[in-house]
């Protein structure tokens, strides 16, 4: 076999099973080609995407943007390291700190790298500023968090199934419910030692949480008090998903060119990673302003990749597809209808319990014990129906269809969704 023969769905499964480590659990569907917001397997069958590669594929697949972007850098230059200067990632950086309204950006590859880095800027920040004692600063985060897969991350984790048996855990934060401004103060108060708070302003993983209106605003005010940074992790519910810019802009004009106009919550340090690239290529970003980013100085971080041409070239055509696509309005505009139509279609349907979510980033809620495979067994039906999507944390399915999906086709997908629950009961 060579890598130019064509495989069928099965035997891309065995592969996979029998030369890839099975750390994860896919739906049995093997996709070979993307567009927009359709998908085909390797047979040929079409398929509306509804999970955008856990939001990365905002932009929808293969954007031809963003896809000429990458392959015209591709063809000039690929990478240098940052062992000497390239003539795209400071464009990139005035670029990308122009639109969120930030001093200065940090360049990475994976969401997690960039949870990392902020999680380092926020320690060396405590005891440079702030002037905690070495080795004694301390992170509030939040239960059910997902922030990705690094050894510190899980540490941090209550998910059993990511952090059985990869310890010794890293040391230094501090554990509270989402959502719960009273846990945050208490916390807070009498502890000089709280360098930070690491929280995602809606819970994505964890079956799309939605926090009371005013949460995120009031925990910054908390953190401000405190002179702790507020550090939003926006890796899943930035670039649009949640139908702003970012989930913690407020009313501002998405579309225009500056996010930091009247924002609900500006964060101190803002971590953004899938669709910063509409999921064309590992990208991701820590953006704060000089008061905090100045305590990196070289040697104190960094990444081969990081910062290389073809992610600046590519993070600015993705960002530009976002702005001139009206992705932000659109996946407002669509999220009201899909819940519209979900919520009273939940009325007279005892398997589905509520739905909830903002913009376009949804989850419904299946009426069954947390260990039984209902939302599993629906994620497979809804794939022999032509729409996929994947269960998250127990029974919860996430909807997540890239942005630049239109009316007409998430109408045929809610049709989709209702007719095969509908037919499940
Ligand atoms: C909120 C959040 N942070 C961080 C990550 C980790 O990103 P990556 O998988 O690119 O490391 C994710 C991934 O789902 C995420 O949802």
């Amino acid at each position: 076999m060579t890598v130019l023969d064509k495989l069928t769905s099965q035997q891309a499964i065995e592969l996979e099973n029998k030369y890839g480590a099975h750390n994860y659990h896919p739906l049995p569907v093997v996709l070979s080609r993307g567009e927009g917001v359709y998908v085909w397997d390797a047979e040929g069958k079409k398929y509306y995407d509804f999970l955008s590669a856990y939001s990365a594929v905002n932009q929808g697949h293969c954007h031809p943007k963003i896809v000429d972007a990458m392959i015209n850098q591709a063809k000039t230059l690929t990478l240098t390291s940052r062992a000497f200067y390239n003539d795209m990632l400071g464009k990139y950086e005035k670029f990308a700190t122009d639109l969120f309204g930030f001093d200065k950006l940090l360049p990475m590859n994976t969401g997690a790298e960039a949870v990392e880095t902020a999680l380092k800027l926020a320690r060396k920040w405590a005891y440079e500023v702030k002037g905690i004692d070495e080795n004694k600063a301390e992170i509030i985060v939040c239960e059910n968090n997902f922030h990705g897969r690094t050894t510190t991350i899980i540490s941090f984790s209550n998910d059993p199934v990511a952090k059985k048996n990869f310890g010794p855990y890293t040391k230094g934060f501090i554990k509270i419910e989402y959502d719960n401004l009273q846990e945050l103060q208490e916390a807070l108060e009498n502890n000089p030692n709280v360098a930070a708070f690491l929280v995602e302003p809606i819970q994505g993983e964890a079956g799309v949480f939605v926090p009371s209106e005013g949460y995120l605003k009031a925990a910054k005010k908390l953190c401000e008090d405190h002179n702790v940074m507020f550090i939003a992790d926006e890796v899943q519910t930035g670039i649009a998903r949640t139908g702003r810019l970012l989930a913690t802009c407020g009313n501002c004009s998405c579309e225009s060119k500056n996010c930091s106009g009247s924002p609900e919550v500006k964060p101190d340090v803002l971590i953004l990673g899938k669709a910063l690239s509409g999921g064309a290529y590992p990208v991701s970003a820590v953006l704060a302003n000089d008061n905090i980013m100045n305590v990196i100085r070289p040697g104190n971080h960094g990444s081969t990749f990081g910062g290389n041409p073809i992610a600046a070239a590519v993070a600015i055509a993705a960002l530009n597809v976002v702005a001139d696509e009206k992705l932000a309005e659109n996946a407002h505009k669509l999220g009201e209808i899909f819940r519209a139509e979900l919520t009273e279609f939940c009325k007279n349907n005892h398997l589905v319990e509520s739905v909830r979510g903002k913009g376009l980033l949804n989850a419904i809620l299946i009426n069954d014990s947390e260990d039984s495979s209902t939302a599993w067994d629906i994620c497979i039906k809804l794939r022999d129906n032509g729409l996929l999507a994947k269960p998250t944390h127990g029974n919860i399915i996430r909807f997540a269809p890239p942005l630049v999906m239109n009316e007409v086709q998430l109408r045929d997908c809610l049709e989709i969704i209702k007719k095969t629950i509908t037919e499940f009961n």
